[in-house]
């Protein structure tokens, strides 16, 4: 099958119920004529879990957005106080991102973390979306490349190639979220190419071929272009501009013109 381009929407803690639900169903508005659109893009948001169901039976209806959670524990169920398993959530999420900066920030994700939940969410038939990139101070460090290959080497060296083929990733510089600072385009495809020729060694170029790789950081409608297509990457991760829905949907339009 065909490689389609992936737009991610990451709503983080930015929206209330209602608001997600509103978001929701303008989006599934915008996005309907796209049902039957052979290019079209495949278009994921990621609400806060209390607004996961009700924001899946919202876009159900318009049939051309998936849903995803934007985290998720490493253990099925337990006595884990204030966290949400993946049982939980598994009748209305197809997509889990994982190792996103916020959470490693600021909920103590880990490396092995991410590599229990991926295994966890693999389980359940959920695509995980694994999150990796460099700091400021490591861009400045020129420890990018390092970086990168230390990230994706938990996973390539606990994953088997079926396993690996499902996976989504997606680059996000962390000094590029929520900055309004971005990477060169060529800096992007640089470690497009790093991330697949990881797999690669790892496997062959059949499994780096099915991985889609995103961008994420900062994007915009008006910056998108450069980061998709081509040697770049395979869609983008989206926070900020994913909130509005008419600006959300300028992205995906963009993506795909860059694509094809
Ligand atoms: P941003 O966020 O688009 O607002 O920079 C991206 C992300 O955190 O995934």
């Amino acid at each position: 099958m065909e490689k389609k381009p992936l737009v991610i929407g990451n709503w983080k803690m930015e929206l209330s119920h209602k608001g997600a639900l509103e978001a929701a169903r303008n989006l599934g508005g915008i996005l309907a004529g796209k049902k039957k659109d052979p290019g079209a893009a495949e278009v994921v948001v990621c609400p806060s879990f209390p607004s996961l169901s009700a924001v899946a039976e919202v876009v159900k209806k318009a049939g051309v957005i998936g849903v995803g959670a934007q985290t998720i524990h490493w253990e099925e169920k337990g006595a884990f106080t204030g966290f949400v398993s993946v049982q939980q959530v598994r009748e209305w999420v197809k997509w889990c991102l994982l190792g996103h900066s916020e959470q490693r920030q600021w909920a103590g994700e880990s490396d092995e973390g991410v590599l229990h939940k991926t295994q966890m969410l693999l389980s359940h038939g959920i695509t995980p979306v694994v999150c990796i990139g460099e700091s400021a101070e490591e861009r400045a460090g020129d420890q990018v490349v390092d970086k990168i290959s230390q990230q994706m080497e938990g996973l390539l060296a606990n994953l088997g190639r079926v396993p690996m083929g499902k996976l989504t990733i997606a680059y996000e510089p962390i000094w590029a979220i929520g900055t309004g600072t971005l990477p060169e385009a060529d800096e992007v495809a640089e470690v497009v190419l790093l991330i697949r020729k990881l797999i690669a060694g790892r496997f062959d170029m059949a499994v780096a071929d099915k991985v889609r790789i995103l961008y994420g950081g900062s994007v915009n409608e008006d910056n998108v272009g450069q980061y998709v297509g081509g040697p770049g990457a395979d869609g983008v991760l989206v926070g900020g501009a994913s909130l509005k829905p008419r600006q959300f949907a300028a992205v995906v339009s963009a993506v795909e013109s860059a694509w094809g």
